[in-house]
């Protein structure tokens, strides 16, 4: 297994719980290729933490075609982050789930860019195609921008389904071997 002094942020809202076991994949992936990742929720944000980590994942649930109310709160509050470039250079990737199959995802994925663009950060989309769309396949919704995943209204072990957390594994994987290729 790589070894790297790479560190990753994973900071996500998430009531129901479905967004939360997303992200607990990613960064089982990410651990795997041997960065060091701390998960957070933002009701409970390390903001040194952060502000110390070599790249930050953001995920939100879609709430009417956006980030939750929650969330947009988490993102405004960055804004002397913003405005000291605090987070200028470190990685980005989004991430989101919602009830629906398109569920209008795209427009929370493109909402997460833009607030990484603002604050300067360098973007990290999922760069694998669709295998297929059953849910049992990686990447079944077919996105780019970043990663989509959808849950039922049931319990998290039963959804998302299987082929959404093995693209969310996946996707650690790879923001991890492309942080480990950024210089200091
Ligand atoms: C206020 C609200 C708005 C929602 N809007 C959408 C939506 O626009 N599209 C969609 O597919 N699902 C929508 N949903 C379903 C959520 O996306 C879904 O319940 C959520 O992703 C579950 O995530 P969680 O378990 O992490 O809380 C909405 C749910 C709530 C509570």
């Amino acid at each position: 297994m790589p070894t790297s002094t790479k560190t990753l942020s994973i900071v996500y809202h998430s009531p129901y719980g479905h967004t939360a076991r997303v992200a607990s994949y990613i960064a089982k992936g990410a651990e795997k290729m041997g960065v060091k990742v701390f998960l957070m929720s933002i009701e409970d944000v390390q903001w040194d933490v952060l502000d110390q980590s070599h790249g930050i994942i953001f995920g939100s649930p879609t709430y009417m075609g956006s980030v939750s109310g929650p969330f947009k709160v988490f993102m405004d509050s960055t804004s002397k982050r913003w405005m000291s470039r605090a987070w200028q250079g470190k990685m980005a990737a989004g991430f989101t789930n919602s009830g629906g199959l398109s569920g209008d995802k795209l427009s929370v994925l493109q909402q997460i860019n833009l607030f990484a663009m603002q604050h300067g950060m360098l973007w990290t989309g999922l760069p694998l195609l669709s295998k297929g769309h059953s849910t049992s396949d990686l990447n079944r919704l077919a996105s780019h921008l970043g990663l989509m995943t959808q849950s039922d209204n049931a319990p998290v072990d039963i959804t998302p389904p299987e082929g959404d957390l093995k693209t969310a594994l996946w996707f650690g994987e790879y923001i991890a071997l492309t942080l480990q290729r950024i210089k200091d």
